[in-house]
């Protein structure tokens, strides 16, 4: 039988400091989440400061010299990295490095063309920025609440919310009839859930699947009717995913981040950014992301900051000073923002050709493409009849190309996985597969 435990008197303590906002915005969970203020990593942040004789605090092995013990190999290959291994290897702060922290914060101020200086703090690191999505889930988003999306969203969300928070999803119409972001479903689908306790918005550009970004005349228009929306005065989290910011192949799109366009909203709205290296930086599997508010008060954002270091302690104790110092040395690199330059050119120049072949006129008959502008990817729905699942599993065996069906009759093609060259085979591809399964030929692999 379930039963209700206390909230524990510390976390208790952080919720007293808390806006009221934020305090209805909270989940269980985030309600009964601290930092334990008197814990061993707190003790021994005073005994670093303090014990000049002697540190017998934290449970890291220390050479007699006192530098961190350390693998003879372990600390070859660092060194060989230009990673120091005193930095590497002991514990990091519970945060994270304040140098990498800063790094990021001064590239989100720069990719937001100064809008959020001031707006921000040290960005919160996470292991990837499912991790960053995953904490604001168990921060906010308790059993049988309502999380809205558009209805072109990342699959993974599903189980982020649903499978794990146990809420329920809500989509509305990602793009409207003339193709682009459909801000009236939008406002609608939040005034729906005004006078409830709470809202919750994600939001994601450059979108996964559709490679769609809001124009800078609609991210205008989102921020409109947050605006108009807030005079319902119901608590509101928005969540921003901008996992794929930056690569971006028209003029019309935003050029800098879309939680941007949300800064100073009413205070019943709170934005907050979910980004990282991983896809920015080509890093995918060293597992990077931040979290990052907009607008809060500084006693907010300690009291989240306590939080959610205190839900980091208990998932994985740490974040990890290997990978916080790998990337820090990345951005710190002479050549990072020419190597940022030819990584957004390559997308850029993949992107349009992509868009050149998805929307030639020979392949309307197999297919619609949705809107796209931006990121890793476009999408495709298929022709009438066809399931999505079949095509693919018939272009693997007919063809040797390989898609991502997405939901019935959407095929996902990942352009920024494709040579450009490669690109008019790949659509070819697709539409001899398309056109054979319509007139009903049998599977032919090569
Ligand atoms: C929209 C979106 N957000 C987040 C992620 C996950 O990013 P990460 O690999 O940093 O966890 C993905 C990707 O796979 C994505 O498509």
């Amino acid at each position: 039988m379930s039963q209700t435990l206390p909230i524990p008197a510390e976390a208790e303590a952080l919720n007293q400091r808390l806006s009221p906002v934020l305090a209805a915005l909270l989940s269980d969970l985030g309600r009964r989440a601290y930092f334990p203020a008197k814990g061993i990593p707190k003790q021994s942040q005073e005994a670093k400061a303090l014990a000049h004789k002697s540190n017998a605090t934290i449970g890291i092995c220390l050479d007699d010299d006192g530098e961190p013990m350390g693998f003879a190999p372990a600390k070859r290959i660092l060194e060989a990295a230009g990673m120091a291994p005193k930095k590497i290897l002991p514990y990091p702060p519970a945060l994270g490095l304040p140098e990498y922290r800063s790094a990021w914060q001064k590239r989100l101020i720069a990719n937001s063309k100064g809008i959020l200086e001031g707006r921000i703090g040290l960005p919160i690191p996470t292991f990837g920025i499912t991790h960053a999505i995953g904490i604001m889930a168990d921060l906010f988003l308790d059993e049988g609440d309502t999380l809205i999306v558009p209805d072109q969203f990342w699959g993974n969300i599903r189980l982020t919310a649903t499978t794990r928070s146990k809420a329920t999803i809500k989509t509305f119409p990602h793009f409207n009839s003339q193709g682009g972001f459909n801000v009236t479903a939008m406002k609608e689908a939040l005034a729906a859930e005004a006078g409830c306790s709470k809202r919750i918005l994600y939001l994601n550009a450059p979108n996964n699947p559709t490679g769609y970004t809001p124009s800078k005349k609609e991210a205008d228009q989102i921020r409109e009717a947050l605006q108009q929306v807030a005079a319902d005065q119901t608590p509101t989290l928005i969540i921003s995913d901008e996992a794929y910011f930056g690569f971006f192949f028209d003029d019309q799109t935003i050029d800098r981040h879309l939680v941007s366009y949300m800064a100073d909203l009413p205070k019943s709205m709170i934005p907050v950014l979910v980004s990282g290296p991983t896809k920015e930086l080509c890093v995918w599997g060293v597992r990077a992301g931040f979290i990052t508010f907009i607008d809060l008060a500084p006693e907010d954002l300690e009291v989240l900051e306590a939080k959610i270091s205190g839900m980091m302690r208990a998932y994985n104790s740490f974040g990890s000073a290997l990978i916080q110092s790998f990337i820090t040395n990345i951005m710190e690199a002479n050549d990072f923002h020419q190597e940022e330059a030819r990584v957004r050119a390559k997308l850029r120049e993949r992107g349009l050709a992509a868009h050149q072949e998805a929307f030639k006129s020979e392949y309307l008959r197999s297919w619609t493409p949705y809107p796209f502008n931006s990121g890793y990817f476009c999408l495709v729905k298929l022709a009438k009849g066809l399931d999505a699942n079949s095509v693919r599993l018939r272009l693997l065996a007919d063809e040797g190309v390989g898609t991502i069906a997405v939901g019935k009759d959407n095929l996902r093609v990942a352009f920024s996985s494709t040579p450009t060259k490669d690109l008019p085979e790949v659509f070819a591809s697709i539409d001899r597969v398309v056109q054979a399964m319509l007139s009903g030929e049998p599977s032919s692999p090569n």
